[in-house]
């Protein structure tokens, strides 16, 4: 019997995702490994086009047409991945959720807000239409929305971004769910906005017990929440390690780069350095080490074999066959 209850409440393991086109098959997402104890924050980082978000979507059991995935994903215990939909469907909204990055796409513009919070209710709880209109309200107060009692009658286009996100949020953990998957979930807001939602959804994992998949450009968003950090690159995990390892020693180029190119390391005021070139897409990788041909560090051999995920130090993982003999600093 699988031990449920010291097992991670998620645990992907060599999960791909490929797309099936005319002229053959494209692999998009490679061996991605990772799991996520309860009530803890996990955060995925990377430059556009590594994959995070087809990682998400896969879990959420919504890839897209054309998509396949194989491998494992276990929630609970349990295999999700390529659950037959009704199962996923009773899942899905109850207790893994989803908060996208533009509520304006995943809110109808043309229904109350109220009305929207309660029908992520009614999907899943058998609640009266009192129940539920009690329980929207409750919700949008835990997201910390101004006069719930009053917003739940404006309609999207009346409420500010941030206000919209905290709906989409509301919505999300309208079933108190065991996962909450936040997709870029501020990229759209202004930086003193970005800081409150991330603040909020931070309280409500607290709050709750709940586990949270943070996708997210923004490394320093990630320092301050999460409790592991997942670097991706050209579909693979290319770096994992608890989140105060990766900010004081990363062990991958890649990630370097990453936090070199941001302004929250830069305290020193060195010029901020992006890295050069840009992500190749999954048809053109070099062979060998996918960021060899960006890499400053690389050398012949990095050319050769692709280098597996290999534990450096205790839990840190990089998939650099020079992390070992390199020690690098920012
Ligand atoms: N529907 C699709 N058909 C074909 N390829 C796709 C499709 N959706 C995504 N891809 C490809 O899969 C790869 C990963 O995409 P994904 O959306 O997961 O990236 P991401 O890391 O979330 O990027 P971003 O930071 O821009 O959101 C990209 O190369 C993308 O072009
Ligand atoms: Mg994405």
């Amino acid at each position: 019997m699988p031990d449920v209850i010291n097992a991670p409440l998620l645990e992907i393991k060599d999960l791909d995702i490929s797309f099936t086109h005319a002229k053959g098959g494209v692999k998009v997402v490679n061996k991605v490994a990772f799991s996520i104890p309860r009530g803890a924050i996990f955060g995925l980082a990377g430059e556009s086009g590594s994959g995070k978000s087809l990682t998400a979507l896969s879990i959420m059991g919504i890839l897209p047409g054309g998509a396949r995935a194989e491998g494992s994903i276990k929630f609970k215990g349990g295999e999700i991945l390529n659950l037959p939909s009704e199962k996923m469907r009773s899942i899905r909204g109850k207790e893994i959720s989803m908060v996208f990055q533009e509520p304006m796409t995943s809110l109808n513009p043309v229904l109350k807000i109220g009305y929207q919070v309660k029908e992520a209710l009614l999907a899943h709880l058998p609640l009266s239409k009192k129940e539920a209109q009690d329980r929207a309200v409750r919700l949008l107060r835990s997201v910390m929305i101004p006069s719930p009692e009053q917003r739940i009658n404006d309609y999207p286009h009346q409420l500010s971004g941030g206000m919209r996100q905290r709906v989409m949020i509301a919505m999300a953990i309208a079933c108190d769910p065991l996962l909450l998957i936040a997709d870029e979930p501020t990229t759209a807001l202004d930086v003193t906005i970005e800081a409150q939602i991330l603040d909020l959804i931070d309280t409500l994992r607290a709050e709750r017990d709940m586990s949270v998949l943070l996708i997210t450009h923004d490394l320093g968003a990630i320092a301050r929440h999460a409790r592991t950090v997942g670097v991706m690159y050209a579909g693979r995990i290319v770096e994992l390690a608890p989140v105060e390892e990766i900010f004081a020693g990363p062990k991958h180029p890649y990630t370097i780069g990453l936090l070199e190119s941001i302004p929250f390391k830069n305290k020193r005021g060195t010029p901020l350095k992006p890295i050069p070139g840009s992500v190749p897409p999954p048809w053109g990788l070099p062979p060998g080490c996918k960021f060899s041909d960006r890499c400053s560090f690389a050398i012949p051999a990095c050319r050769q074999e692709e280098p597996a995920l290999e534990e450096i130090t205790a839990g840190h993982f990089s998939r650099c066959i020079r992390a070992k003999e390199m020690r690098w600093t920012l």
